[in-house]
C-alpha cells in the first residue's frame, strides 16, 4: 500500500520523516534501518540527532545499511557516503562503530563487492526500514533508468543527468566518480517498510511519473508501487504535478 503524505516544505518533511523513522526504532531497537545520502535526508538526520540528544532515541541496539556508494572513493574522501553518513549521521548518535554498512568503494573488484554487499544485506534480514531520496530521473540508491529492474546489489555507470546533479559536490565536473555501486531494486523492495522523501519543484515530474504513472524500469521508483508498505513525506512543490 502507498500512503502519500503532504507537509509545507523540507523543514515538516524532514520532521515527519523522522517521526517515522523514530518510531520504526522504538518498536525494533535491534533491527537494521536502511539510510540514504543526498541533500534531501539531511534535515531528518538533523532531527534524528536532536532525538537522540533530548534521549527520546537510541541507537545503542541498531544496525544501519547504506544504499550506495562510488565506486573509487575511499571513506577518507570527503565525497564518499562512508564520510558523509559519518558527518551527517553517525558521529552524532550512539550507533555502534562496528554496526553501519555501506558497500566499500574502495573494492575495485565490483563482482565481489557487489556479492558481498548482498550478502551481508540478506543476511542481516534485510533493512526494517529503508529511507529513500528520489532523482530528478526517479533513480533510487543508484538504480538508474534503464530497460530492465536490475535485482541486487551491482555497479552502475552513472548518468549524465546524475552526474551532472552531483557535480556541485565537486571541484570539477571531472572529478565525479563515473560509477557506483547500488542496492539492486530487490534489495529495496525486502525492506519490511519504505520511506521517501522528496522536497522542492525540482522532484516533482520524478514523483509525478513514480507515484501516478505506469510501472517501468525507465522511471525505477515506480516500482515502488508494488510494494506493500510505502509512505511518501513529499512537500506541496515535489507534490506541485501530482493530484
Ligand atoms: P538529493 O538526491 O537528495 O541530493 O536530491 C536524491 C537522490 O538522488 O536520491
Amino acid at each position: 500500500m502507498l500512503k502519500i503524505i503532504k507537509v509545507k516544505n523540507y523543514e515538516e518533511m524532514s520532521k515527519e520523516a523522522a517521526k517515522i523513522i523514530a518510531e520504526t526504532v522504538k518498536a525494533r531497537p535491534n533491527g537494521v534501518l536502511g539510510l540514504a545520502t543526498g541533500s534531501t535526508p539531511i534535515g531528518t538526520y538533523r532531527k534524528l540527532i536532536d532525538m537522540y540528544e533530548s534521549g527520546e532515541l537510541d541507537f545503542s541496539e541498531l544496525t544501519t545499511v547504506n544504499l550506495d556508494e562510488y565506486r573509487g572513493l575511499t571513506g577518507e574522501n570527503d565525497q564518499s557516503y562512508y564520510y558523509f553518513m559519518h558527518k551527517n549521521l553517525f558521529d552524532h548518535v550512539n550507533l555502534r562503530k562496528d554496526a553501519s554498512f555501506l558497500p566499500d568503494g574502495s573494492k575495485a573488484n565490483a563482482q565481489e563487492e557487489c556479492k558481498r554487499y548482498e550478502e551481508l544485506v540478506k543476511n542481516l534480514g534485510y533493512a526494517d526500514l529503508q529511507l529513500l531520496g528520489i532523482g530528478r530521473n526517479g533513480h533510487i540508491g543508484f538504480n538508474e533508468p534503464s530497460d530492465v529492474f536490475e535485482v541486487t546489489t551491482h555497479c552502475v555507470k552513472l548518468t549524465d543527468s546524475t552526474i551532472d546533479a552531483n557535480k556541485r559536490f565537486f571541484e570539477s565536473e571531472s572529478d565525479v566518480p563515473r560509477e557506483a555501486y547500488t542496492m539492486g531494486i530487490g534489495t529495496i523492495m525486502h525492506a519490511r517498510k519504505i520511506l521517501v522523501i522528496a522536497s522542492g519543484v525540482d522532484k516533482a515530474l520524478a514523483v509525478r511519473d513514480s507515484f501516478f504513472g505506469p510501472v517501468t524500469p525507465k522511471v525505477p521508483a515506480s516500482i515502488l508501487q508494488f510494494h506493500q508498505d510505502v509512505v511518501v513525506v513529499a512537500d506541496e512543490a515535489a507534490l506541485s504535478l501530482s493530484n
